[in-house]
C-alpha cells in the first residue's frame, strides 16, 4: 500500500476528531442556534466544530469529552500565568470577598498604573477592557494613520495585507504599508501630501496575529524618523509583544514611542487594555486639568473593574523579570529546536517556524525571500496546516489552528519535550506530503 496523500490524510483526520469530540460536537449544535457560529469570539472558529472546555488546571485543559490537553496556546498569550496561579487566585477571590463594581474609585487602579508605568517606562496610562480598545483610543483624534500589512490591532483594525483591510475596520483613513520595508518608508518621506495629512503610525514590533514576523531594529528606527519628520505620534501597539523582554519589546530594541498600547496577560488573565505614553498627550484625559488645555474624556464603565485591577497588581509582581526572561529562553530554545526537526526531514522550506521568545507561529508552504522582509509566506499550505493540527491535537497538545503557540510561565523543559515528540510524530508521518 502507498503512502497517503495530504487530502486522504485530512479527511481521516477529520473524521477521527469528529468521532473522538462528540461532547463538542453536541455543544457547537446547541450554541449555533443562538450564536453565530456557534461562539462569541470568531478566532476559536474551527472546521468541522472547535473543542469545548469545561476546566483547564495550570497548562492543562478538560474538555467535554473527557480529554486533557497540554495546553500550548496560553489564551493567545492573555494566559501567561497558567489557568490557575495561586496568588492570581487568591486576588479575584479576595475581590470576590469584599465585593466590586464600585461606581466610583477603588485603591488597585492607582496601583496597577504605577507599575504599568514604572515597568514600560509610560509617563501616564489609562486603561480599557481590550487591547482594541486601547488602540482606538490611541488613534482617536489621528486623522491618517500609517498601519502594515499583516496587522492586527483588534476586530476593527484589521490589516491582513498591503491590499486588503477588514471591512468592519472603523472608518479612520488608513494608510497600509508593506511591514519591514524600509524603502517604503524612505519614500514616504518624500511625499508632501503625507506629511500634512500622517497624524500617527501604529505598529506592532513582532507582528503577532499575523505569523510572529519581526521588524528589524532598522525598520523600527526609520518609523521612529518618519514620526518625528511628519510630527505624527508613533504608536507601539504591545498588547502581545510586552511579555517578550522586561519593559516590553520597545525596551529591547531601545526605541521609545509616543504611546504605547497594552493587553492581554496584564490583568492576569482578566479582561483588559491600557493605552499610555507622553505626559503632554495624556494629559487631553485629565478632568481636573487648570491650565485652560483641551480635555477629552475616556469612560467606559469597566475601564477600573476591581476583578482586573486587583489580578494585575498581582499579576506583575509574579511576572519579575527573571521569571519573564525564564519563559522567553525556553521558548527561543523550543523554535530553535522546531527548526532543527524540520531540517532533519528536509522540510525546511515547506515548514519552518518563526517569532521571538515565548511566542511563535508554525508555518506551512512555500518559504519566500524578499529584501527587506523575513520569513516570507510565499504560499500558504492551509491543508497542510490543518492535517498538523489535527494531528497534534489529536495526541493532546492544543495550540491554535493557524499554528500559533504561546508559552506560559508554567511551561517547563518536559512540556516542551512532549511538544518536539509529537511534531516529530508529525513529520515522520507526512514529512512526504510537504516536500
Ligand atoms: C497586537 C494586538 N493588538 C490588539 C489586539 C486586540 O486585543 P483584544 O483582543 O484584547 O481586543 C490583539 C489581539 O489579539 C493583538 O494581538
Amino acid at each position: 500500500m502507498g503512502l497517503k496523500t495530504l487530502s486522504e490524510g485530512l479527511s481521516d483526520a477529520i473524521v477521527d476528531y469528529v468521532s473522538s469530540n462528540p461532547s463538542s460536537k453536541a455543544n457547537h449544535e446547541n450554541a449555533s442556534q443562538y450564536l453565530p457560529g456557534g461562539n462569541t469570539r470568531s478566532v476559536l472558529y474551527t472546521s468541522p466544530f472547535p473543542l469545548t472546555f469545561v476546566s483547564a488546571n495550570g497548562i492543562t485543559l478538560s474538555s467535554a469529552d473527557g480529554r486533557t490537553y497540554l495546553d500550548f496556546l496560553g489564551e493567545y498569550t492573555a494566559g501567561l500565568f497558567g489557568h490557575s496561579n495561586e496568588r492570581i487566585k487568591k486576588a479575584i477571590q479576595d475581590v470576590v470577598e469584599s465585593g466590586w463594581g464600585f461606581g466610583g474609585v477603588g485603591v488597585w487602579e492607582g496601583q496597577l498604573a504605577k507599575r504599568i508605568c514604572e515597568r514600560f517606562g509610560i509617563e501616564k496610562c489609562r486603561f480599557t477592557n481590550s487591547g482594541t480598545e486601547a488602540n482606538l483610543m490611541a488613534i482617536a483624534v489621528a486623522k491618517a494613520i500609517l498601519v502594515f500589512g499583516g496587522a492586527y490591532h483588534g476586530s476593527v483594525l484589521a490589516f491582513p495585507s498591503v491590499e486588503l483591510q477588514s471591512p468592519l475596520n472603523v472608518p479612520h483613513e488608513f494608510i497600509i504599508g508593506p511591514y519591514n520595508d524600509i524603502k517604503y518608508i524612505q519614500s514616504l518621506q518624500q511625499d508632501p501630501t503625507l506629511t500634512n495629512d500622517l497624524a500617527a503610525i501604529l505598529v506592532e514590533q513582532m507582528q503577532g496575529a499575523g505569523g510572529c514576523h519581526a521588524a528589524s531594529l532598522e525598520f523600527l528606527r526609520s518609523l521612529g524618523k518618519l514620526a518625528d519628520n511628519t510630527n505624527s505620534i508613533l504608536i507601539f501597539d504591545e498588547v502581545m509583544t510586552s511579555r517578550l523582554h522586561p519593559g516590553g519589546l520597545q525596551s529591547y530594541h531601545g526605541i521609545k514611542p509616543d504611546m504605547t498600547t497594552l493587553g492581554k496577560y496584564l490583568a492576569g488573565g482578566s479582561s483588559f487594555g491600557c493605552f499610555g505614553g507622553k505626559e503632554e498627550i495624556m494629559r487631553v484625559f485629565d478632568g481636573g486639568r487648570k491650565d485652560g488645555g483641551l480635555v477629552l474624556s475616556h469612560s467606559g464603565t469597566f475601564n477600573n473593574n476591581v476583578i482586573s485591577m486587583k489580578a494585575g497588581c498581582v499579576a506583575l509582581e509574579i511576572l519579575t523579570d527573571d521569571v519573564l526572561v525564564k519563559m522567553n529562553t525556553l521558548g527561543e530554545g523550543m523554535r530553535r529546536e522546531l527548526n532543527e526537526l524540520c531540517v532533519k526531514y528536509g522540510v525546511q522550506e515547506r515548514m519552518w517556524v518563526t517569532g521571538v521568545g515565548s511566542l511563535m507561529a508554525l508555518h506551512f508552504g512555500e518559504r519566500g525571500e524578499e529584501e527587506g522582509l523575513r520569513d516570507y509566506v510565499k504560499l500558504k499550505n492551509k491543508d497542510a496546516e490543518d492535517l498538523f493540527w489535527f494531528w497534534m491535537v489529536g495526541n493532546g497538545v492544543y495550540l491554535a489552528r493557524r499554528g500559533f503557540v504561546a508559552l506560559t510561565i508554567e511551561h517547563r523543559k518536559e512540556h516542551v519535550e512532549r511538544f518536539l515528540e509529537v511534531v516529530e510524530g508529525f513529520l515522520k508521518t507526512w514529512a512526504h506530503v510537504l516536500q
